[in-house]
């Protein structure tokens, strides 16, 4: 057995390995281990000694080849980045190498086109309580309508024992911007703001479902509001964002949280005649909405006997896919440079 040859190869390889603890494992190892057993007692010590040298030096190396790589990973990513002449400090991102994410883009046209309505915008979160996902919008214990909202929960409970929620919709932000905007009520004033947030499920993922999406939510209260304010209000909102005239299809659906509640489609705007994004029906549907429910106008202690007021929960995904003929959902949290680069 040529030890100093094992050494050699051993101390070779750790100094080319990504993960060199791994070469104490190494078969050479057991095998000059058994080797030490074989020989002859007088034999043993000396040969002892030599494998504990060559154990100690590959550690030795396993170790000085373990804070390189440690050095290589903390090392800046772009060493010769430009400084800027005034500051001193590295222009990191270059910005004419950067864009604006497609949503992002589109969230801000979106919330300009509802501000210039009167809208006010506001935010939603990425973690809620039970209260807000459900019971605040009518969905008591038990109702089995939340299964149509799987999401995902925390592990850890909150003070009644209820799991953390990522909001499954943006309605989760109805009551706090009821409770909000209520003193708008009485100064004659209207509830009037959109939420456009990101929202999660529980989702098979394919061409038209993600997992993390985006929804624009609206709540509209005032005394006399009707089903025709909220028509002509999404109407004009979706007129303003295609920039041409749509015919609306409005079907009767059922949310817990609206009475009556609404599925809106839209047009196809792509085709006359149907195509394969609207399935051939010429149709796309694209939001749910309907008059608030007493309920939830209670919970926020505004009093349904003199104020009524419409909601509406829009996918902005669904709305940038069919502005661009995007394909696939799956596109925008992809982080593709090939699909990010062209907006
Ligand atoms: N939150 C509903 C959904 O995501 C949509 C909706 C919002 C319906 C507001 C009515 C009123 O399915």
């Amino acid at each position: 057995m040529d030890i100093d040859a094992i050494k050699q190869g051993l101390l070779q390889r750790v100094n080319e390995s990504e993960s060199p603890r791994e070469i104490l494992k190494a078969p050479e190892f057991r095998d000059m281990y058994s080797k030490i057993t074989s020989l002859p007692k007088e034999e043993r010590g000396a040969f002892g000694r030599q494998v504990n040298e060559v154990k100690q030096a590959v550690e030795q190396a396993i170790e000085a080849r373990e804070s390189e790589l440690e050095s290589v990973a903390q090392a800046p990513i772009d060493v010769t980045a430009p400084f800027d002449v005034n500051t001193g400090r590295p222009l990191l991102l270059p910005t004419d190498q950067g864009s604006t994410h497609p949503l992002m883009q589109e969230i801000e046209t979106v919330s300009g086109i509802f501000n210039r309505m009167g809208f006010v915008v506001e935010e939603s979160r990425e973690i809620d309580d039970q209260f807000h996902m459900f019971e605040s919008l009518n969905f008591p214990k038990g109702h089995p309508a939340r299964d149509d909202y799987d999401t995902f929960m925390t592990i850890q409970k909150d003070k009644d024992g209820e799991p953390f929620i990522a909001p499954a919709h943006t309605s989760t932000m109805q009551n706090r911007v009821l409770q909000k905007y209520a003193a708008n009520l009485e100064v004659g004033e209207p509830i009037a703001a959109v939420v456009p947030d990101r929202v999660f499920r529980n989702e098979d993922l394919d061409a038209r479902h993600e997992h993390t999406f985006y929804q624009v939510e609206g709540v509209y209260v005032n005394k006399g509001v009707n089903v025709g304010n909220l028509v002509a209000t999404l109407q004009r909102f979706l007129e303003e964002y295609y920039g041409r005239k749509l015919n609306v299809r409005v079907n009767p659906f059922y949310f817990p949280f609206t009475e009556p509640s609404f599925e809106f489609a839209l047009e196809c705007p792509f085709c006359e005649d149907g195509c394969s994004v609207c399935s051939d029906s010429k149709w796309i549907e694209l939001l749910g909405c309907g008059m608030i429910h007493p309920n939830v106008l209670k919970a926020a202690n505004i009093d349904p006997a003199v104020y009524t007021g419409f909601a509406f929960g829009c996918g902005i995904d669904r709305l940038v896919m069919m502005k661009y003929g995007i394909e696939d959902v799956r596109h925008f949290e992809s982080g593709k440079l090939s699909f990010l680069r062209q907006f």
